[in-house]
């Protein structure tokens, strides 16, 4: 449920698992107007849905419907998986922290071996969800720089504004960019990489292109990167569970087919 919700690419996602495992079933996409969102949810049981993912602008508003939601979604105040239980009621989760926290064991095994600091880049919905994983997974030392100084407040207590980043980089091993600049059609980041200490690893949650201007930089610097099209995949992975009971794997079968959508 989305809108608008045309360019979520979740069906072909979730769709090459349901072949893949044989299952009989469909991932619909849902235009829901905001005003319509608490009689959406309503009716999944009655059309028969085992649950739904929520993309914008739903993802906060949604949490007034749910009977129970996981600590993960109540610490992030927002929610983007919903589950139809035996009883017809309502659980919420979010799963882009475990989707990025994944992501990074995916492209970057040892990356918790280099990364006690981390610059997290933007303020919105998404960098919650990576501060909340990050600091999940031990790092404390977290640095968010924003264009907005007021809305990275609370977020973190190391808030920097967007235009001071470039005296915090020698002393960050992870930057993750969470905004939507290096998208395709948008500007992009301007920020110099080298900086950085060498084993730094960039990570940027932007997939379209796959390979961003910043991912590019950091490649030509000899860095570690994480793609964001690893994020998309694995942040599905939990709802899948959560809806029929097999833990799908990510494939590459099914990122060359992702990535083959998002290019067209
Ligand atoms: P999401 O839920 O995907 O994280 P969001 O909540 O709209 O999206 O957050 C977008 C983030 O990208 C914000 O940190 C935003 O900065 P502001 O808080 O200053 O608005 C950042 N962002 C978006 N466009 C930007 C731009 N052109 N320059 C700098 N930051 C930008």
């Amino acid at each position: 449920m989305g809108w608008p919700v045309k360019h979520s690419l979740s069906p072909k996602l979730h769709g090459y698992w349901l072949d893949h495992y044989g299952i009989e079933s469909r991932y619909d996409l849902l235009p829901v107007e905001p005003e319509n969102l608490e009689n959406a949810l309503q009716a999944l049981l009655v059309n028969g849905y085992a649950g739904c993912n929520l993309t914008l602008p739903h993802k906060t508003a949604a949490l007034a419907y749910m009977a129970e939601v996981s600590d993960t979604a109540k610490a992030i105040g927002a929610i983007n998986t919903v589950v139809v239980r035996e009883d017809g009621s309502l659980f919420g989760d979010n799963t882009d922290s475990y989707g990025f926290i994944e992501s990074l064991n995916a492209q970057c095994p040892d990356w918790k071996k280099t990364v006690n600091s981390a610059l997290v880049i933007g303020a919105g919905g998404a960098a919650k969800a990576i501060v909340y994983g990050l600091c999940q997974n031990g790092i404390e030392n977290i640095t968010i720089a924003n264009r907005t100084l007021s809305k990275a407040k609370g977020l973190s207590d190391q808030v920097i504004p967007l235009s001071d980043l470039k005296d915090n980089l020698p002393k960050v091993d992870l930057v993750i960019n969470t905004t939507s600049l290096g998208m395709t059609g948008q500007p992009e980041l301007e920020i110099d990489l080298s900086r950085l200490p060498n084993h730094a690893i960039v990570s940027d949650i932007v997939y379209a292109p796959q390979v961003t201007p910043l991912l590019s930089q950091a490649q030509k610097l000899g860095l570690t990167t994480a793609e964001g099209i690893d994020m998309l995949l694995h942040q599905a992975v939990p709802g899948f569970e959560h809806w029929f009971d097999i833990r799908p794997e990510v494939t590459q079968e099914q990122k060359n087919i992702i990535l083959n959508e998002v290019s067209k």
